[in-house]
């Protein structure tokens, strides 16, 4: 009987261990991953390059206080988000002022002076930071004009 039931137990072992590889494979490892996962949980992993670097060291140290929410992350992942968030960031322009919000930058209201108050407002877009409303392929990082389609 006992027999029996160690032969169990190693079978099962057995048929587990491969789930179990499999799910440590699904773990993020890097940094860009990382960021994806977690950084794109609760909305679009906004790309990096769409702040300067000193914004994105502000949000990395105030992420408790985001927007509202708690979206802290471990000393080591947010270190590692940091960093590519920094890697990353735009390289043209800076802004002492470092805003947490692409929405209010400049360069966001630049490239999107043509749209009215009313359009922002349609059911189907609801806010500007709803980048994904418009631009269908902004999950990939793609903003291209060209594929621009605005929701009626
Ligand atoms: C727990 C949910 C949550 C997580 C996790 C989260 N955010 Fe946010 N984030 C929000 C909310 C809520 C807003 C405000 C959205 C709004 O006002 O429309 C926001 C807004 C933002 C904005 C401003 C968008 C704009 O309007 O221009 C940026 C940039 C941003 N988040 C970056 C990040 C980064 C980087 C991470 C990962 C470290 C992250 N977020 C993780 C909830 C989250
Ligand atoms: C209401 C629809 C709408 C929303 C929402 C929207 N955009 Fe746009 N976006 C546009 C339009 C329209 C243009 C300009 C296309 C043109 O110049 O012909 C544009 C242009 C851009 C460009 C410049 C593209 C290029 O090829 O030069 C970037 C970058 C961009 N948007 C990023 C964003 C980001 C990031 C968000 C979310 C935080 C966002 N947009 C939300 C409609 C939208």
């Amino acid at each position: 009987m006992k027999t029996l039931f160690s032969l169990m137990l190693a079978l099962a072992t057995f048929a587990a261990t491969p789930a179990l590889a499999d799910e440590r494979r699904m773990l993020p490892t890097q940094p860009k991953e990382e960021w994806k996962l977690e950084c794109g949980s609760c909305h679009l992993a906004f790309p990096p390059r769409l702040l300067p670097a000193e914004s994105w060291r502000k949000m990395m140290g105030s992420l408790d206080k985001h927007f509202g929410t708690d979206a802290s992350l471990s000393p080591r992942e947010n270190r590692e988000i940091t960093d590519f968030l920094v890697k990353n960031a735009a390289s043209r322009w800076r802004s002492p002022t470092a805003p947490l919000r692409i929405t209010e930058t400049a360069h966001f209201l630049h490239e999107h002076d043509e749209i009215s108050d009313a359009v922002w407002k349609r059911a189907a877009i609801k806010s500007p930071s709803n980048c994904a409303a418009c631009h269908p392929a902004a999950d990939k990082g793609d903003f291209n004009e060209h594929r621009v389609r605005i929701p009626r």
